[in-house]
């Protein structure tokens, strides 16, 4: 490890995030969203769960962690004056560079087209969870948006969350790809429960049969335990929401997709939890595990 990375490190450690008392019932909840392949849906999907999760009355906190390519900007509609890269670059705080968007959701934006963020240093990557720790008191779920792939940036985010939810179509490389993150999780140690989202399906046997088929191999093969949380159905008012800059829940709340994401989100809210939340501290400490 860096040098910078060590002082950041044990400036985290010795700062009051982990010092604090750990308040019960006021930790949050931190989702981390993810796939094998891009181009599954991760964005549209965490920004319309984070929407109806609002509208159930959660406080929500939204993370653009695709640092560099950066879209939930564009699919909530709402530009944001900062993004990560003032956290990293002009010392500016968390709460500074947070914006308020629909329904009262909070979001860091992950900065766009800018090279250096896309390989983030482990110094820097703590730097950001350790800002982001800051919100649990205020947010009820935190849901980070990841990048695809099992990059470095990618991966840190998932091992670190309380759940972790992994999007797939129901094309055969994106399957393939999402049992490949499985496979990674697996071999990485995690322990948190593989929640599926089935994207773009056209009916419900299609979308049972990609859940069947994910988890048979997982049993079979991998250490991991997955379950089903729900499908979203191909729907083209999902394109033209995108088009539109006008996230599906607000611009097209009958469509069947933001039923679906609604009931994703009852599911996620009143369905059985298996993990109970650790807050932003735990997942800081599972960040720095990881990084080790
Ligand atoms: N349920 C859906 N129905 C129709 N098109 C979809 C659906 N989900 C995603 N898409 C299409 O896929 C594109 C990519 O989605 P996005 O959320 O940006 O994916 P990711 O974040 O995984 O790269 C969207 O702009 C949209 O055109
Ligand atoms: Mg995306």
């Amino acid at each position: 490890m860096s040098d910078q990375a060590a002082k950041l490190r044990q400036m985290a450690l010795n700062s009051s995030i982990l010092k604090s008392p750990i308040k019960q019932g006021s930790k949050s909840r931190v989702i981390t969203v993810t796939s094998g392949k891009g181009g599954v849906g991760k964005t549209n999907f965490t920004v319309n769960l984070a929407l109806a999760l609002a509208g159930l009355g959660q406080k929500i906190l939204v993370i653009d962690a695709d640092f560099g390519m950066s879209n939930v900007e564009v699919v909530l509609g709402c530009s944001s004056r900062y993004s990560v890269l003032n956290l990293l670059e002009d010392g500016l705080n968390i709460t500074d560079v947070v914006t308020v968007g629909p329904r009262g959701i909070k979001f860091m934006a992950g900065g766009s087209g800018m090279y250096q963020l896309a390989n983030l240093s482990d110094a820097h990557l703590q730097h950001i969870v350790s800002q982001i720790s800051l919100f649990d008191n205020w947010a009820d779920i935190v849901l980070v948006d990841t990048g695809a792939g099992l990059s470095r940036n990618v991966l840190n985010f998932v091992m670190a969350a309380d759940e972790v939810i992994i999007i797939t179509t129901p094309e055969p490389t994106a399957i393939t790809d999402a049992y490949a993150m499985m496979k990674a999780y697996g071999v990485q140690n995690g322990v948190a429960p593989l929640r599926l989202v089935v994207n773009r399906i056209v009916d419900l046997d299609e979308g049972q049969m990609v859940v069947d088929k994910l988890i048979s191999v997982s049993q079979r093969f991998l250490d991991v335990s997955v379950n089903n949380l729900g499908y979203v159905y191909e729907d083209r008012n999902l394109v033209k929401a995108v088009k539109k800059q006008v996230p599906l829940l607000v611009s097209f709340p009958e469509a069947i997709s933001s039923r679906c994401i609604e009931n994703i989100a009852q599911r996620l809210l009143y369905g059985e939890t298996t993990q109970r939340p650790r807050g932003m501290r735990g997942f800081f400490r599972k960040f720095l595990e990881f990084i080790g």
